[in-house]
C-alpha cells in the first residue's frame, strides 16, 4: 500500500516539476530570445583577463554537470555568458591532444607537438637541446600581462608543474621533467620545470602560484610514479623566499587552508601556496579543515591580483575533471566540474564585469557519452534502458575506452560449448557509487581524451571575438587583442558593429515572421 502510494507521489510531483506545456516551451524561448537581443559588445580594452580552464570538460561533460546540478533546463552560470564558440583542439603532430599541448596552445598562440610546453613544433618530444633554442620558445599570456605591468598567477587542484600551468612560465620539451628526478641522463643541460617556476622569468615574477605538488619543491620527498622528487636535495620553497627576500618583495608562502584565510594581503604581492605532496584531493575527499577548494584559492588569489591598478591575468585549472575521466569515474569527474562552477560563480562576485574578459573553456574533451533514451529528469547516473540485443540494462553514461575496471565484458560458453559476449548488468550494481566505472567499450589502460571541439564561453570586454568555430591558439591571440584594444583604436571593431546590428535587425523581422505564423 506503502509503496504504492510513494509511486503515486513521485510520479506527480515529476509531472509538476517538468512541465511539458506550450506555455513553458514559449516563455524558455523568449527568455532566450530577450537575452539574445539585449547582448551588448563591450569595447572597452581588457584590464584583467580571466581564464578558467576545466581539465577534460568536453561538451558532454558540461552538459552532463548542467543536469547534475538542476536538470536539462537547469543552465550554469557560464553558461549564461553572451557570447561563446567551439575550439578545434588538434595539435601539430597529433589529432587528440593532450594538456601540454593545448595549453600551449591556448595560451601561447601556437599549436606544437603533444606532450611539450611552451616551445614551437620545431621540438619533438624529448629534445633538450632544441628546447633551449631561444627562437623555440614561446611567451605566454602570463608573460605578456607582466610586461605590460599586470600582475599574473594560476590556480590549480594539479601539481603546479603540471601540464595545463606549465607553459605559462615552462620551456620544457617533455611535460614529465617536472623535477630533476624525472629527467633522463642526456638532458643536464634542460632546467626541470619546478626549478623553472622558482629561478626563470616569467615564473619567479608570477604573484600567484597556487597548487598542489610539494615532492617537486623539497629534498628528500619520495619520487613514484605519479609524484615527482628532487635529486639535486634543493629546497625550491627555500629559493623562492630567498628570492623575493633578496629582491625586496612583500610574500608569504601558505600550505593549509587555516593560512590561506589568514595571510595578510595587503603585506602580499607574490603568493606561493602549495597544498599537497601531488595533486590536491578530489573535491568529494578534500580534509576541509586541511586542504582549500579550488574556490577558495580563486577568492585568495583575486585579492592578491587586484591590487594591481594596472590589472592582472589569473589562470584556474579544474585539473581534477581530467584525472577522474581518465579513471572513468564520471561522477568524480562531473563533481569536479561541479565544484569549477562553484569557483566561477567566486570569481564573477569579485569582479568588475566592465572591465574584466571573463574566459570558460576547456584543453580537450574525454570520451565520455550520454546515451539514449533515459526519461526526462532522470538522474544521470541511472540506467538509461535495456539493450534490445541482450536485454540487459545500460546506463545513462558510458566512455568509448577505459581501463581495466571499465571493461565490463566476458566470454560466455554454454553447455553446447557456443560462446557468446556477455556484459555485466549495471542494474545488480551500484552506479551512484562515486567510484562506479561506467563501462567502457575498448580496453586500455585506462580512458583516452577525446578529440572533439571544446565550447568557450566569454564574458566582458572584447568576449565577441569568441563567436564561432575557432582554432584553440586563436584564444591567446583575442585575449592579446582585448588587453591591448579600445574600440576607438581598431576599425573591426566598428564594422564589426555596424555588420551585427544589420543581422540583428533583420533577426527580429524574421522573429517577428516566425511569431505571427
Ligand atoms: C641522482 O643523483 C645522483 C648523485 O648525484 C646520481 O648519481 C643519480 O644519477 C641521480 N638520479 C637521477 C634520477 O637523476
Ligand atoms: C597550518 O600550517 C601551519 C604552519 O605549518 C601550522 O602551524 C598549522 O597548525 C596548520 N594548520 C592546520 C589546521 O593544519
Ligand atoms: C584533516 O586535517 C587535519 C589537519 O591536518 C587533521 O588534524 C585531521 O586529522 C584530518 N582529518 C581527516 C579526516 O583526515
Ligand atoms: C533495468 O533497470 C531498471 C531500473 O534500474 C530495473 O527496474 C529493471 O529491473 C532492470 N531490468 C533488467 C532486465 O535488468
Ligand atoms: C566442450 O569442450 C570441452 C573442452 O574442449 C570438451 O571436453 C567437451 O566435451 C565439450 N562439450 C560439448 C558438449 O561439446
Ligand atoms: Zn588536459
Amino acid at each position: 500500500m506503502n509503496s504504492v502510494f510513494v509511486v503515486l507521489a513521485v510520479l506527480l510531483s515529476t509531472s509538476l516539476s517538468l512541465r511539458t506545456d506550450k506555455q513553458f516551451w514559449k516563455d524558455l524561448a523568449k527568455q532566450e530570445l530577450e537575452e539574445a537581443l539585449h547582448t551588448k559588445w563591450n569595447l572597452h580594452t581588457a584590464k584583467n583577463v580571466i581564464m578558467f580552464i576545466g581539465d577534460g570538460m568536453g561538451p558532454n561533460t558540461v552538459t552532463a554537470t548542467r543536469m547534475y546540478k538542476g536538470g536539462e533546463s537547469h543552465r550554469l552560470a557560464y553558461e549564461k555568458f553572451p557570447h561563446m564558440g567551439l575550439l578545434k583542439t588538434y595539435s601539430a603532430d597529433k589529432m587528440v591532444p593532450d594538456s601540454a599541448c593545448s595549453a600551449t596552445a591556448l595560451f601561447s598562440g601556437v599549436k606544437n607537438n603533444k606532450d611539450t610546453i611552451g616551445v614551437d613544433a620545431s621540438v619533438k618530444r624529448g629534445d633538450c637541446e632544441r628546447s633551449l633554442l631561444p627562437e623555440a620558445r614561446l611567451k605566454s599570456l602570463a608573460a605578456e600581462a607582466l610586461d605590460a605591468g599586470k600582475s599574473a598567477g594560476f590556480v590549480t587542484t594539479m601539481r603546479v608543474t603540471h601540464a595545463t600551468p606549465g607553459p605559462l612560465y615552462a620551456h620544457s620539451a617533455d611535460r614529465s621533467w617536472e623535477c630533476d628526478a624525472f629527467m633522463p641522463a642526456g638532458t643536464e643541460h634542460c632546467k626541470d620545470i619546478a626549478r623553472q617556476l622558482v629561478e626563470d622569468e616569467p615564473g619567479k615574477n608570477l604573484n600567484v602560484i597556487l597548487g598542489g605538488g610539494r615532492n617537486g619543491f623539497l629534498p628528500s620527498s619520495a619520487a613514484n610514479a605519479w609524484s615527482c622528487a628532487r635529486n639535486d636535495s634543493r629546497n625550491l620553497i627555500e629559493d623562492y623566499e630567498k628570492d623575493k627576500k633578496d629582491r625586496g618583495l612583500k610574500y608569504s608562502i601558505v600550505s593549509n587552508k587555516t593560512e590561506l584565510e589568514t595571510f595578510d594581503t595587503d603585506n602580499t604581492d607574490y603568493l606561493l601556496g602549495i597544498f599537497a605532496d601531488g595533486h590536491l584531493s578530489y573535491e568529494y575527499q578534500r580534509n576541509e579543515t586541511d586542504m582549500p577548494s579550488l574556490s577558495d584559492m580563486v577568492a585568495a588569489a583575486i585579492k592578491v591580483l587586484r591590487k594591481n591598478d594596472n590589472g592582472y591575468f589569473l589562470m584556474v585549472e579544474g585539473g581534477n575533471i581530467d584525472m577522474a575521466h581518465h579513471r572513468g569515474w564520471a561522477k568524480v569527474a562531473i563533481d569536479e566540474s561541479a565544484e569549477m562552477e562553484e569557483a566561477v560563480k567566486v570569481a564573477l562576485e569579485m569582479i568588475d564585469e566592465e572591465n574584466t574578459l571573463f574566459i570558460v573553456t576547456s584543453d580537450h574533451t574525454h570520451t565520455l557519452s550520454i546515451n539514449g533514451y533515459p526519461e526526462r529528469g532522470s538522474n544521470i547516473f541511472d540506467i538509461a534502458g535495456a539493450s534490445t540485443h541482450d536485454g540487459i540494462n545500460y546506463t545513462t553514461l558510458s566512455y568509448s575506452t577505459g581501463g581495466p575496471d571499465s571493461f565490463h565484458f566476458y566470454v560466455h560458453t554454454d553447455d553446447n560449448n557456443e560462446t557468446t559476449v556477455g556484459r555485466r548488468d549495471p542494474s545488480k550494481e551500484n552506479t551512484n557509487d562515486m567510484l562506479y566505472n561506467q563501462v567502457a567499450g575498448i580496453r586500455l589502460i585506462e580512458n583516452s581524451h577525446g578529440g572533439g571541439d571544446v565550447a568557450i564561453y566569454a564574458k566582458g570586454p572584447h568576449a565577441h571575438l569568441f563567436h564561432n568555430v575557432h582554432e584553440q591558439h586563436y584564444v591567446y591571440h583575442a585575449v592579446m587583442y582585448a588587453m591591448t584594444h579600445s574600440s576607438t583604436e581598431h576599425y573591426y571593431s566598428s564594422g564589426c558593429a555596424l555588420f551585427a546590428s544589420v543581422i540583428m535587425l533583420t533577426s527580429i523581422f524574421m522573429i517577428n515572421i516566425i511569431l505571427t505564423f
